[in-house]
């Protein structure tokens, strides 16, 4: 039985102080709440990930780092590695995400080494992959995604594997209100599935994560879960406002 996942990824938003209110109203509900086997992440910009890490040690929330360095250590100002990460008790660590793909330029050759760093240092990598509105309108998106997967992920080896997480996240739903289809989303997580069933085997495709990111919001949320291969989801906007980011984790 693979993991249900919800992941908020707060981007480059938040002040201390309404960073700490977020944080207590989550814990506040995991506490008070029954989950079930859905497990929460947050993924704070890095300055609150001590913060959200002890928060989280007292109950059952887990902490993501949005971005890792594909450099072990050295002369990289401004960067964060994976050792520091792993040191701090962090769980996770979204990797290859659009934004980063877009503004910050990494390449798929760029993220395979910072999924190689995460993987050396007991972080499970979020791994976001997606296509562009027009990849989708050529009918690209499922060679896209592909290429991504091969070139950053597939060349783990299959106890490797078993840490990462996939994210589904096409880039002409992030943030821009427009959500992919309950089918659209379905028929790529199937496809991601069979992908992996090729490169691994039947047990790994069965027990991966696969989450969908896009526009997912509380109204949305119980559609896209109840798809056989949609596995929960990585929230931005949504995970910003404590009401709807549970109404989200209660989705399933
Ligand atoms: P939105 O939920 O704001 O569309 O963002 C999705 C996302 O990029 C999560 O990583």
């Amino acid at each position: 039985m693979r993991t249900q996942i919800v992941a908020g990824n707060w981007k480059m938003n938040k002040t201390f102080q309404e960073a700490d209110d977020l944080i207590n109203d989550i814990v506040e509900f995991i506490n008070n709440n029954d989950i079930g086997n859905t497990e929460v992440i947050i993924c704070p910009p890095a300055v609150y990930l001590e913060l959200a890490s002890d928060s989280a040690s007292e109950t059952d929330l887990f902490v993501g780092a949005q971005n890792v360095s594909e450099h072990e250590s050295g002369a990289y100002t401004g960067e964060i590695s994976a050792a520091m990460l792993e040191s701090m008790k962090i769980d996770y660590c979204i990797i290859g995400h659009s934004e980063r793909r877009k503004y910050f330029h990494e390449t798929n050759e760029v993220l395979a080494e910072k999924i190689n760093r995460a993987i050396e240092h007991s972080l499970r990598p979020v791994f976001c992959c997606g296509e562009l509105l027009p990849e989708r309108e050529a009918g690209k998106h499922f060679d896209i995604v592909k290429t991504q997967l091969t070139e950053s992920l597939f060349h783990l080896k299959e106890d490797d594997f078993e840490d990462v997480v996939i994210a589904y996240e096409p880039v002409w739903a992030i943030g821009t209100g427009v959500t992919a289809t309950s089918d659209q989303a379905q028929e790529m997580h199937a496809y991601i599935r069979s992908l992996i069933k090729e490169r691994y085997n039947e047990d790994a495709a069965e027990n991966t994560t696969i989450l969908y990111g896009g526009s997912c919001n509380p109204k949305n949320a119980k559609e896209l879960f109840a798809n056989k291969d949609v596995d929960g989801g990585l929230i931005g906007g949504a995970s910003l406002v404590a009401e709807d980011f549970i109404k989200i984790i209660k989705s399933f």
